[in-house]
């Protein structure tokens, strides 16, 4: 009996077929960076239960509700936007072989196009229209018109340097199970692990059998740092102050929305496919300059009743390393002031490793810092 939960909506998508027959489909479709990582986890099931990209009842229940029409939470639009050109030489039913840089992944069944209220998106989703959000920017770009259709994934995207910490839900189901965890954190990042991120992370284990340390890697904005980069830090902090027996690396190959609380909801159901048990939830999740509070993110989860959302949030305060308290504390635990405690925000820690000067070992690892300085140079001469 497993103790793992059950995949969102009951049960793991599964829409790989490397041998499916495509030749017969003429029509092609270019597809963008988002598009296909977004085909690529709605077909290995981490996007359960979405078997395609949202039609019209699904766009509008998710935008408007935070719920797919029967009801299923879902807070984030999964869609396929085209240009009114493409749209308008569209027929229900055809099949479209979806396409990047010369190379088809995927093959969408239409079943119906429909030009949504991107307005209303911004607002409801990102919770404002400004164009400096980069998740808005990105919207607004992205077309005017959305394509609905289940699709198949025909080929996965090759993983390069990601291949080895690249699992599939049902790999790492299995490797949980294999692990006799029964209770399982997933922590959520796109940036570098630091102290107060590895505090979080081992506060959660302590109540857990196990941490899924699960960093995004799909797109991001131009000023986070590179995934590649951020994978060597990772690896460095795990062989050098994880016990490996607990702790599991795996990537989360999604684009980042920037949505803050509607894409903690988002990064939750995501890691409840994994087959997490607990998913952690600190200062500021997924957000980006000052459009959402400190704990909106938190906030959210009560909005749903947590049998419903089958994932247990694991909220955590503001958290840093405190000079007085000789240690690693919290809001909620440390009674000093922030004089006291080592505060540095994510542009200037950037501003810090570009110069090639080392944020004090209260704030990050000294390992991982030499290997973002050392990654951040590389970066710089390409
Ligand atoms: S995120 O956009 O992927 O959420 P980030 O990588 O900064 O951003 O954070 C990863 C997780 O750690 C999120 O749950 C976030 O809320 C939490 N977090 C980041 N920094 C802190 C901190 N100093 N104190 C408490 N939680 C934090």
């Amino acid at each position: 009996m497993s103790f793992l939960p059950k995949p969102h909506g009951g049960k793991l998508i599964q829409a790989f077929n490397p041998y499916y027959d495509f030749s017969h489909i003429n029509k092609e479709l270019e597809i963008d960076a988002i598009a296909l990582s977004d085909l690529e986890l709605i077909g290995v099931g981490l996007f359960s239960p979405l078997t395609g990209f949202l039609g019209k009842a699904d766009y509008e229940s998710v935008v408007t509700n935070m719920r797919l029409a029967d009801n299923t939470i879902w807070s984030i639009p999964v869609t396929l936007p085209v240009s009114y050109d493409t749209a308008a030489s569209l027929q229900v039913g055809e099949e479209i072989k979806l396409v990047f840089q010369q190379e088809v992944y995927g093959v969408i069944k239409v079943s119906e196009w429909y030009e949504p209220d991107l307005d209303k998106e911004a607002i409801e989703v990102y919770k404002t229209a400004e164009l400096a959000h980069p998740g808005v920017k990105r919207l607004y770009e992205r077309g005017p018109v959305y394509v609905g259709g289940q699709v198949t994934l025909v080929k996965k995207p090759e993983k390069g340097v990601f291949s080895d910490v690249w699992l599939e839900p049902k790999e790492t189901r299995a490797l949980f199970e294999e692990k006799g965890w029964k209770t399982v954190v997933g922590f959520q990042t796109r940036n570098p692990i630091h102290r107060a991120h590895e505090y979080i992370q081992k506060a959660a284990l302590e109540t857990v059998d196990g941490l899924f340390v699960n960093p995004l890697i799909g797109e991001t904005k131009s000023d986070d740092i590179p995934a590649d980069v951020r994978l060597k830090s990772y690896r460095v902090l795990l062989e050098n102050y994880y016990p490996a027996e607990r702790v599991q690396l795996g990537v989360y190959p999604a684009a980042m929305r920037y949505a803050g609380p509607r894409e903690a909801i988002f990064h939750a159901i995501a890691r409840k496919n994994f087959g997490c048990t607990h998913f952690i939830v600190g200062r500021d999740h997924a957000g980006v300059g000052n459009y959402y509070g400190t704990y909106d993110a938190q906030h959210i989860f009560s909005e749903f009743a947590e049998g419903e959302l089958g994932i247990k949030p694991l909220f955590f305060e503001h958290s840093f390393y405190c000079t007085k308290c000789e240690g690693m504390a919290s809001d909620k635990t440390c009674p000093h002031s922030n004089e006291d405690r080592v505060i540095l925000s994510g542009t200037k820690v950037r501003e810090l490793l570009r110069a090639g000067t080392l944020p004090p070992s209260t704030f990050s690892r000294k390992e991982v810092v030499e290997v973002l300085i050392e990654g951040m140079k590389e970066s710089a001469t390409v």
